[in-house]
């Protein structure tokens, strides 16, 4: 292969990683690389282009989670030939999207792969509800919904969201504090926008959500990795690792991916620092909806007495993520400014969602549903649990979680979670490792995995067996 179009340069302002990342996936969108071509191993792509292998390595996981390489064990790494049906290079335009869009979406949206992290159970999506809710929405649609949308969302849903949230997070708010916004990178791009500046500098959880980290990198911003603990968030390393941040991204009911609660000392002290610095703090309250054990927290927000936390929550895990619908709740002093900046942007889109769910959750279905998941989710996690502990307990134990939906698996022996992950892959089993979520390195390695999509204690077995392979 080719490597000159990989150069990249330590003076730009991304980082190398993702620099990287962006050649490859240039070089699929564009041609250079088919479906099928083999790409240099990590060592000798390292070595080519004078890079650590961790920053290749990291690279190479991100094209893969994303679906544009594949993993094919002794036989090397390989573009997807699963994105075969890419339109030819060049004539993607005049099919109406980005040739860049197009090998993630297909890629991604094609099959469910056993331990996918990120899906709710498709399987129990309320269909009928659903479809009934749609021919509603249809027939009743009023003047205000069928012209153009208020690009901060649709009322109603914004009031449904407050009363819920108002119930089952202890966040006092009106409607008016409310944004609808198209998933969680669509509340991070309104809160860059409106209160940050590229080259701002955050706290950002270590381990933590990759995608989220990735894109506030993409969008400029400074991220300082702040340890987490049992506790959480380790904020005093904050303070003394970058005390001037202007911004920190938490996820505090459900440490995403370690899975502990921010204890109620950090978020005092969370909230303390941001105060008297005049810090945002990004509260991510994506699965905060299961708990298998002991009460639901309330939100950090709830605990806002200075008007410092920006509260986002997603659709995503309760219902479905290609909904697209998640909500950003700002303070009441800053209603303004977000106002004067969503009204310049494009909006959460199509409003038939949105008014779906606003039906769903005022008419009851939201709570059943709910209710119905959560015990839907604590049989499955069950599934997944005893199928590891039988099969390859000796090789690994599940970290104790209160809620969320997927587990953390810890390795009993010392061996890298990467290649681990990497031959799972391999196999067509989505098991990420836990290192690559880290920026620091640490010797705990681990296996996350999803267990939403295991209809029965067979499935997850079968999975698990096939897991059992790459001890
Ligand atoms: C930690 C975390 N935050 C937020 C989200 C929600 O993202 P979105 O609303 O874009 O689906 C996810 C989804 O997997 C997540 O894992």
């Amino acid at each position: 292969m080719d490597l000159r179009h990989l150069r990249v340069s330590r003076e730009q302002d991304a980082p190398i990683y993702l620099q990287l990342y962006r050649r490859y996936r240039e070089a699929i969108a564009t041609g250079k690389l088919l479906p099928g071509d083999r790409v240099p191993s990590v060592r000798s792509l390292a070595s080519e282009l004078n890079l650590a292998r961790g920053t290749v390595e990291t690279a190479y996981q991100i094209l893969t989670s994303e679906g544009y390489l594949v993993a094919r064990g002794a036989a090397g790494t390989v573009v997807s030939p699963r994105l075969a049906n890419l339109p030819e290079p060049g004539t993607a335009r005049t099919a109406g999207r980005s040739v860049h869009e197009s090998p993630r979406l297909q890629a991604v949206s094609s099959e469910v792969l056993p331990f996918q992290l990120g899906l709710p159970a498709l399987d129990a999506f309320p269909r009928k509800v659903w479809a009934r809710l749609a021919g509603r929405s249809l027939r009743t649609l009023g003047t205000v919904a069928m012209t153009y949308p208020d690009p901060a969302g649709y009322e109603p849903l914004r009031r449904a969201i407050a009363a819920y949230l108002g119930i089952s997070r202890g966040i006092i708010c009106s409607h008016e504090q409310i944004f609808v916004v198209a998933g969680y990178r669509g509340a991070l791009e309104l809160v860059c926008r409106t209160l940050l500046q590229a080259g701002d500098l955050g706290w950002y959880e270590d381990p933590g959500y990759i995608f989220a980290r990735q894109y506030l990198e993409l969008a400029g911003m400074r991220l300082e990795p702040v340890p987490v603990d049992e506790e959480g968030l380790n904020v005093g390393m904050g303070q003394q690792c970058a005390a001037r941040a202007r911004f920190a991204v938490v996820t505090p009911t459900h440490q995403s991916p370690m899975g502990m609660a921010l204890s109620l000392p950090r978020r005092l002290e969370l909230l303390e620092w941001a105060g008297r610095r005049r810090a945002w703090i990004i509260e991510d309250d994506y699965d905060s909806e299961f708990r298998y054990h002991g009460r639901p927290l309330p939100a950090l927000k709830s605990l806002d007495r200075d008007g410092r936390v920006l509260y986002t929550g997603t659709f995503s895990k309760v219902l479905l993520p290609g909904l697209r619908l998640a909500y950003l709740i700002v303070p009441v002093s800053q209603i303004g400014r977000f106002r004067d900046v969503v009204d310049h942007l494009p909006g959460p889109g199509s409003i038939l969602p949105q008014a779906m769910a606003a039906d769903f959750m005022e008419h009851g279905h939201f709570a059943r549903h709910l209710r119905k998941m959560r015990a839907l989710y604590a049989t499955r996690r069950g599934y997944l649990v005893n199928a590891l502990a039988q099969t390859i307990g000796d090789r690994l134990h599940v970290q104790p979680q209160a809620g969320g939906i997927h587990v953390l698996a810890h390795l009993n022996a010392r061996r890298s979670d990467k290649s681990l992950a990497a031959a799972a892959q391999a196999r067509g089993l989505a098991v990420t490792a836990l290192s690559s979520w880290r920026v620091r390195k640490s010797s705990q390695g681990g296996l996350l995995m999803g267990f939403a999509n295991f209809a029965t204690a067979e499935d997850a077995v079968a999975a698990v067996r096939r897991l059992k392979a790459i001890f």
